[in-house]
């Protein structure tokens, strides 16, 4: 369960984010959405405990970030959008590093069981360093997953990687979330975010301008039969489609 009051980060002048309120049950799987800058890597970041909050709070199983931080993370998988991972250990190595950090039980039963499932196992004994960036993005994800967490924080987790391994992760977060797993993730593919996704959010400027489910956002658009891209650029408004072809066509040599 993730729950955010009016959670808010300001760098500066800017509000990357402002007043968010929402909440993710155990199940769900959550697609968060917005144009570049939006603030979506800023709120997962504050959701992951990595970013103080300017204002508002978040809670995670039920765990205030700012009072039960230990609590909270250890209940929390993140996937960053930018992982940082230690070149010079093996990926094997590093999933046995995150396994002590997290002191379970079980997670070292989990390594050799996720470096199958993402197809790591014949490079497992490489230095990180020689991965390439789609290898690199399934050994974070392989990562946040060794302590079996109860929440799970995605930022653009497909990102470098191949059809059958953008099938294997979406096929794992459909089982993880039938466990109870509760599942928030940004994605800027809307195809994703239609077909997997229990509940949609749309950020821009910081602000939450659109929350529920797929039937919910058309009845909010008063459109019967938008697809999620044609809801996205209605929202987010900006340069509509059309003007931008004709411009295109016009200004191009
Ligand atoms: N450390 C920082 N210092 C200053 N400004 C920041 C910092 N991090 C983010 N911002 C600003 O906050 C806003 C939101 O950024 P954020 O990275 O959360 O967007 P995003 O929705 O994840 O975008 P993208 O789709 O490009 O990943 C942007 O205006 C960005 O420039
Ligand atoms: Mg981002």
């Amino acid at each position: 369960m993730i729950r955010v009051e009016r959670l808010t980060k300001r760098f500066g002048a800017v509000y990357a984010v402002s007043e968010l309120d929402f909440e993710v049950r155990p199940g769900e799987i959550f697609g968060f959405l917005g144009p570049n800058g939006a603030g979506k890597t800023t709120t997962l970041r504050m959701l992951a405990g990595l970013l103080r909050p300017t204002g508002g709070r978040a809670l995670i199983a039920g765990y205030d970030l700012a009072t039960h931080p230990v609590e909270a993370k250890a209940l929390t998988g993140y996937v960053p959008d930018e992982p940082y991972l230690y070149e010079l250990l093996t990926g094997r190595e590093f999933l046995a590093f995150v396994v002590d950090v997290y002191r379970t039980r079980r997670g070292s039963e989990q390594i050799p069981r996720l470096l199958d499932l993402f197809g790591l196992e014949a490079r497992a004994d490489d230095r990180i360093g020689s991965y390439s960036r789609g290898m690199r993005q399934k050994l974070a994800l392989a990562a946040a997953l060794v302590h079996e967490p109860r929440v799970l924080l995605l930022d653009e987790p497909t990102t470098g990687l191949d059809p059958h391994s953008a099938r294997v992760l979406k096929d794992l977060l459909r089982a993880l979330a039938r466990q109870g797993v509760t599942v928030f993730m940004s994605t800027h593919i809307l195809e994703i975010a239609e077909r997997m996704c229990t509940r949609v959010g749309i950020v821009d400027g910081g602000r939450l301008i659109a929350c529920g489910t797929m039937a919910e956002l058309r009845e909010q658009a008063a459109d019967a039969s938008a697809s999620l891209e044609d809801l996205f650029l209605k929202l987010t408004g900006g340069i509509e489609h059309e003007d931008l072809v004709r411009r295109l066509e016009t200004d191009v040599p």
